[in-house]
């Protein structure tokens, strides 16, 4: 079974798709880490990430085992992120790489849950469960500028929102595998919910999915 996520940023992907994957025994892939380790790299190499040529280079030879590195989470990481993330020949690169472990998670998983931006229109298409998750600008806001707080980082909430704005139009607008919703996926608008509202939610639609799938 394959659950794909998407919605824009901060609207709670990461922390549901945990969450399914522990109760569900699926191997979890964070696809927006794929492109902030492009970004890293390429600000390493002392590059623009909106330089074509450098960003490709950094996908095609990517380390693909350090993903959970905290230095990936950092705000810059997130922008040059989504710089690369518009270039056609990043994503190419990174294509295979997300499907493969969609069709073959590490054992020993009996299937996948990935979150990202074009999961349920271009990596797994056939995924047996869509979601969309979604919440207003303003909330999404709201959530990010806590955590990063928590963190210890002094922000101020109207940043943090222009920051997620200008995000979402450069997610939406980009001509390669642009953020959308799958025309058979399920949306959910967590704008009022809190985590374990959106996570009984899932829960129920996976089951539900499971069953038919079992029949
Ligand atoms: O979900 P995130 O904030 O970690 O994603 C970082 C950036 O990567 C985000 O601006 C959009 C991009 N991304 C993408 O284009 N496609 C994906 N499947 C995942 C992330």
């Amino acid at each position: 079974m394959i659950v794909a996520i998407d919605g824009p940023a901060g609207a709670g992907k990461g922390t549901l798709a945990r969450r399914l994957a522990q109760r569900f025994n699926l191997a979890y892939l964070d696809t927006g880490a794929l492109y902030r380790a492009v970004g890293v790299r390429v600000l390493e190499m002392g590059a623009e990430p909106s330089d074509p040529a450098s960003a490709a280079h950094a996908a095609r030879t990517l380390d693909l085992t350090s993903l959970d590195s905290p230095r990936l989470r950092d705000e810059d990481a997130g922008e040059a992120a989504s710089q690369v993330a518009a270039i056609p020949e990043v994503r190419a690169a990174l294509l295979d790489f997300q499907r493969d472990f969609a069709k073959n998670p590490p054992s020993p998983c009996t299937g996948a849950v990935l979150d990202g931006r074009d999961i349920g229109t271009v990596v797994c298409p056939h995924a047996e469960l869509k979601l969309y998750i979604t919440a207003s600008a303003e909330e999404r806001a709201r959530r990010r500028t806590l955590e990063l707080q928590e963190k210890g980082f002094d922000v101020i909430q109207e940043r943090v929102l222009a920051d997620i704005l200008g995000r979402d139009e450069r997610d939406r607008d980009r001509s390669t595998a642009p953020l959308a919703m799958a025309g058979d996926a399920i949306v959910l608008d967590t704008t009022e919910m809190d985590a374990d509202m959106v996570f009984d939610r899932a829960v129920v639609l996976f089951r539900s999915r499971a069953e038919q799938f079992a029949e």
